[in-house]
């Protein structure tokens, strides 16, 4: 008997569930947020034909379902992936590694404070169900405002000039609009929505070229 196993009671919370192992966030994401999946796609299809050796950042990359779904689409593409959690960039490793060789994984804790995200130049970023997470549930409006601002203001910084960013997500700590306001005050032109439902969507900008 293995006491590191937990109690299977935290799957019976409402909000409840173990988001922070990666097989299990793997085998329940569909069945829990059955809108991750068509967001993802729909990230993927927002994209601009991503030439062989384009270089995609995966921030917060968690177990890597954002960079298996655009080197399903594109499968010359490199890819750095960013996550703080050993774990879940090991399963992420793993994961691209069927598609690609190409794939560099960065420990890394991505923080709020405008800092260029590490690993770069880049292409493009992708955050998917990402910029939540870094910035969290528990900060006021006022607050989230600024975090998003900072951490776009990181992912311009090391984009090319003409490099995209997508974020895939839910509102909650942060409602669209101002994200995408956000995403303009900290530098990127041609901000977007591609698709939205119920509280998931797919939003993007790009660095001016
Ligand atoms: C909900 S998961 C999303 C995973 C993946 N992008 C996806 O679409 O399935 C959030 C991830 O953010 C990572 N994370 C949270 N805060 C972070 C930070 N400050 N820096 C780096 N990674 C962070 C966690 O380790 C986790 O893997």
């Amino acid at each position: 008997m293995d006491d590191n196993i937990p109690s299977w009671k935290q799957n019976l919370n409402r909000e409840g569930g173990y988001w922070n192992d990666g097989r299990w966030y793997d085998i329940h994401l569909e069945r829990r947020m059955p809108q991750a999946i068509p967001m993802l796609e729909e990230l993927a299809m927002a994209l601009p034909p991503l030439p062989p050796g384009t270089v995609v950042g995966d921030l917060a990359c968690g177990t890597g379902n954002a960079s298996a779904t655009i080197l399903d689409a594109y499968p010359q593409v490199q890819v750095v992936l960013l996550d703080e959690d050993q774990d879940q960039l090991s399963i992420a490793h793993e994961k691209i590694g069927q598609f690609t060789r190409d794939v560099e994984p960065l420990r890394v804790t991505v923080p709020t404070d405008g800092e260029p995200l590490p690993g770069g130049p880049y292409d493009v970023v992708v955050a998917s169900l990402a910029l939540h997470a870094i910035v969290g549930h528990d900060v006021d409006p006022a607050a989230a405002e600024s975090h998003y601002e900072l951490l776009f203001r990181s992912i311009h910084e090391p984009l090319r000039p003409g490099g995209h960013c997508f974020v895939g997500d839910h509102v909650g700590t942060l409602d669209l609009y101002s994200q995408l306001k956000a995403m303009e005050r900290a530098g990127f032109t041609d901000v977007d929505c591609a698709w939205r439902q119920d509280d998931f969507f797919v939003a993007g900008g790009r660095k001016s070229a």
